[in-house]
């Protein structure tokens, strides 16, 4: 089949909807166009695009996930039975765990074992993140001040299995040496009473290997873990994953990738690396893209003006250039392509809210603003499906981007759960191309001198996927005021009928709260129409899922 060039595309598709917007029409008038090219597969998307991330920070472990057997709050095992029952709906890929910066000085061997001997630790976090400020003198010790490690290893593979994930750890390149990880390897994948460290195991209750695939070979090198150079790191990554032990498991190692934008540390780590022969690239499984949009804790996550609004939307959607750059400059050394990036932090980050204890470090109840930037991430990972092989929002409850909150016995679904969960038909289909074409957003920004300067972000976007005779198309429509009346056009099938699926409200700081649960929550209609093309109107504000069957 010709394939036609985007800008082509674009200029051919531009020319017919302008022609076509021309045409008066009696009913609502299109303004938008999206169009679905089901027979230009961009690939797969994998389940593990639909990944979490959890680490030994605030309340995400104590109280979000661990309650402990003997708690009042309903559990499996001391594991919060509400949220296992929510995430395995989600059909989670992998968790990661358990950092994050709190992995490069983790221990393993504090975490497992009979949990009343397992030593206690200084949380890292309150400990380096907020030791000066008022919120630690506010600390009445707990897990949040003092780690008791009740929840290792065991527990975290056991929570895995609870909702259908793979165990995803990282290991910690700054404060423990290659024999520390190799001992976790072996504990966590060697048969039963093979070795000390697996008979361990088996004494633990565990006689079945934990067969632990994903291993992250460290975290944010480049800072917290352990300040790097890209070139120290490329050793540190040689040393750490030089003959490893697989014990019949196959093991997909994640490399410590780049903070936004740096595409140096990509750069100069892919050309380090390879210095010492194309073997070492074959090592790396991922490479670990982190960004965050947001003011990384200092706005509050409800406090936004329309501008702002849309100045977040746009921060969020600098992930898909972040994306096709640090693809690119991987292909200069990885011509085979080899190795995929793994998005294993993404999200955006405000502010601890005001009404939440101190030691629930950057916990806020997330907008329809942050339900909107799970979706763009969302579908830029799907629409490079050929280049995304993992991600994971930062983080799973009660911290930063999170799909849950709790404290003590009261549970929410975040808005950011709902995307997750409608977006879930995408997981494990065939993303294909689309386009869309929309007029744009205009907005204002403040630039560095704290002047206004104008910006705009796209009118419509998202992406579509195939599944058998099922079409999925997510789109999210930022306009905070206006909606889109879109020409949907499929080419290559038609529609036989549909479903949509719509989070948006009039207010666009709408949020669930433990006082008001369930104030957005996403709606379901039949969408009218059939045959090729077919019209459909976007809510201002709003995610959208539509659901075709082909004919
Ligand atoms: O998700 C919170 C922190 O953000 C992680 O520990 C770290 O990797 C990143 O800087």
């Amino acid at each position: 089949m010709t394939k036609i060039g985007r800008r082509t595309f674009t200029q051919t598709v531009l020319a017919s909807s302008a022609a076509y917007l021309l045409i008066p029409r009696s009913a609502k008038a299109s303004d938008s166009r999206i169009e679905i090219l089901i027979n230009e597969p961009v690939g797969a998307i994998a389940p593990e695009v639909y990944s979490h991330f959890i680490e030994h920070l605030g309340a995400v472990i104590y109280d979000g996930i661990w309650v402990g057997e003997k708690s009042k709050i309903p559990n499996y095992n001391g594991i919060r039975k509400a949220l296992v029952d929510n995430l395995k709906k989600l059909k989670p890929g992998v968790i990661r765990y358990p950092g994050g910066c709190f992995a490069d000085q983790y221990d393993w061997r504090d975490g497992v074992g009979t949990r009343d001997k397992r030593p206690t630790r200084v949380n890292f976090w309150a400990d380096t993140r907020y030791k000066t400020t008022k919120a630690y003198e506010d600390l009445e010790g707990g897990p949040q001040k003092y780690e008791a490690n009740q929840f290792g290893t065991d527990e975290f593979v056991s929570f895995c299995r609870m909702v259908g994930a793979q165990p995803y750890l990282a290991a910690n390149v700054r404060s423990r040496d290659v024999r520390v990880f190799l001992e976790w390897l072996e504990y966590c994948n060697a048969p039963a009473n093979m070795t000390t460290w697996s008979t361990e195991r088996a004494k633990n209750g565990y006689p079945a290997p934990h067969k632990v695939s994903f291993w992250g070979v460290g975290n944010e090198s480049w800072g917290c873990g352990g300040d790097f150079t890209p070139e120290e790191y490329a050793t540190e990554f040689r040393k750490f994953t030089a003959w490893l032990p697989t014990y019949g498991v196959p093991l997909k190692l994640i490399g410590s990738g780049p903070n936004g934008g740096d595409i140096a540390w990509t750069r100069r780590f892919f050309q380090a690396l390879a210095e010492k022969g194309s073997r070492q690239i074959a090592k790396l499984y991922g490479w670990g893209l982190h960004y965050y949009c947001g003011s990384t804790g200092q706005q509050i996550a409800n406090e936004f003006t329309e501008n702002e609004w849309y100045d977040l939307l746009e921060r969020a959607n600098r992930m898909e250039t972040l994306v096709e750059d640090h693809w690119q400059v991987m292909g200069e050394i990885d011509r085979e392509r080899r190795v995929k990036l793994a998005v294993d932090e993404w999200g955006a980050w405000h502010k601890q809210d005001a009404d939440v204890p101190p030691g629930y470090l950057y916990a806020y109840a997330g907008t329809l603003r942050d339900a909107l930037i799970s979706a763009i991430n969302l579908d830029i990972f799907q629409r490079h499906a050929d280049t995304v092989t993992m991600a994971n929002p930062a983080q799973m409850v009660n911290t930063i981007h999170s799909l849950f909150h709790t404290y003590e016995d009261k549970f929410i679904l975040t808005p950011n759960y709902h995307v997750f969960e409608m977006y879930m038909p995408h997981a494990g289909a065939t993303a294909v191309r689309s386009e869309f074409i929309s007029p744009k957003a205009n907005f204002t920004r403040l630039d560095a001198q704290r002047k206004e300067v104008p910006a705009s972000l796209w009118g419509l976007n998202g992406s579509a996927s195939l599944k058998d005779k099922q079409l999925t198309l997510t789109v999210v429509n930022p306009s905070a005021k206006e909606t889109r009346n879109a020409e949907i056009s499929i080419r290559g099938a038609s529609i036989r009928s549909g479903e949509s699926r719509t989070l948006t409200s009039s207010d666009i700081h709408a949020r669930n709260t433990f006082a008001n649960p369930h104030a957005l929550e996403p709606k379901d209609a039949t969408v009218n129409g059939s045959g090729s093309t077919i019209p459909y109107t976007f809510p201002a504000a709003s995610v959208t899922r539509l659901t075709f069957s082909l004919m």
